[in-house]
């Protein structure tokens, strides 16, 4: 697979052009895929060619890193490993809120390292933002964490132009991850001009849309109470119909590439910036394969053309994330 760089030297990083998004693996889109299985998927992705891989301690939650750490433990020194820290837990380990204080980006970075199997974080990510704690302390905490060698880069997750900033005057952002996808293209006024100015790689996640914008999902599609689209108002039943709209539009450019929509959604993703990597998720070795095979996709004028223009076209029906989800997102 082509090699992409996020971030500018001397805080380059460099990663295949697509990475895998391991979430799924143990949450997010029903039941967690069996250990063994989980194991041998992530080591032929390694085979294959991917060489950036994404996970976070909420994923599971910590489940996911073991996952991760334990299959590419054998490559470590072939792989870019990301995570993230940035959820709060309680007691019995369930999710409750955000908390970046330093001592609990420290805890969570030293539970990382030991659940990653390894010395050092390629990229660590503030997974959202925390408005209780100014970004300068956040990011100042991971420069400490670089100077130590428990981690490599910094990055953050939905984080606004203004956080990003500021951030990055603190100590230098290699990469943004954020959603971006022919789904959601907000992206674009928001943030990718300040990442371009700053010089800032840009990691979508969702790029197929959670699935949408693979064609599997159809009108009559139900989820698992374990699935998170279940409560996302762009999957409710109404809203799925209408959003079908666009995957028609895809679907037809795919055709007459003899490709598949969910590689001709990765490709315009590629084609938009040198600096974008998204990072698609699957658990599945045939999907694995066929979304790999959009890397080497090129997309001519016409067709990039006519994929924006069904994206501009098709009003999205429903907001991309309940109200509870939505008030995480950092918009200053
Ligand atoms: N920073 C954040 O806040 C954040 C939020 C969400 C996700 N992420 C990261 O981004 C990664 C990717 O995002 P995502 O998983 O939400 O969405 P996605 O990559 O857009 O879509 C994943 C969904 O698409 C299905 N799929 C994948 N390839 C397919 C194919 N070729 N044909 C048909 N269906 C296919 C998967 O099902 P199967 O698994 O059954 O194949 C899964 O249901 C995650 O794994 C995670 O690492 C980060």
């Amino acid at each position: 697979m082509d090699a992409r760089t996020l971030g500018t030297a001397p805080h380059a990083l460099p990663v295949s052009a697509l990475g895998l998004g391991c979430m799924g693996l143990t949450n997010g889109f029903g039941p967690a895929t069996e250990r063994a299985a989980g194991i041998a998927f992530l080591r032929d992705a390694v085979e294959r060619g991917v060489a950036f891989f994404d996970t976070a301690e909420v994923y599971g939650p910590r489940t996911n890193e073991e996952l991760v750490g334990e299959a590419l433990e054998p490559v470590r020194e072939h792989v870019v490993l990301a995570t993230k820290f940035g959820f709060a837990f309680d007691d019995d380990g369930r999710q409750v809120g955000v908390s970046s204080r330093p001592d609990d980006i420290r805890r969570a970075v030293e539970g990382s390292l030991r659940r990653l199997r390894t010395d050092v974080v390629d990229l660590l990510y503030q997974h959202r933002v925390d408005p209780d704690v100014p970004i300068e302390d956040v990011a100042g905490t991971v420069g400490e964490l670089v100077a130590e060698g428990k981690v490599r880069h910094l990055g953050l997750s939905e984080a606004g132009p203004t956080t990003i900033r500021r951030a990055h005057a603190t100590h230098p952002v290699t990469a943004l991850q954020s959603e971006y996808s022919l789904f959601w293209r907000e992206p674009e006024q928001s943030v990718l001009p300040v990442l371009d100015e700053l010089g800032i790689g840009f990691v979508p996640f969702s790029p197929l849309g959670r699935g949408l914008l693979t064609g599997a999902v159809g009108a009559d599609a139900s989820f698992g109470e374990n699935d998170i689209r279940a409560t996302l108002p762009r999957f409710a039943p109404d809203a799925l119909a209408a959003n079908l709209a666009l995957v028609e539009r895809v679907r037809s450019v795919a055709s007459r590439l003899e490709a598949t929509p969910g590689q001709v959604a990765l490709a315009w993703l590629l084609a938009q910036r040198p600096t974008i990597v998204p990072i698609p998720g699957t658990r599945r070795t045939s999907r694995l394969e066929e979304n790999l095979a959009a890397a080497g996709l090129r997309l001519d004028e016409d067709a990039l053309a006519e994929l924006t223009a069904a994206s501009d076209e098709v009003v999205i029906v429903g907001e991309r994330y309940p109200e509870a989800m939505a008030a995480m997102i950092d918009r200053s």
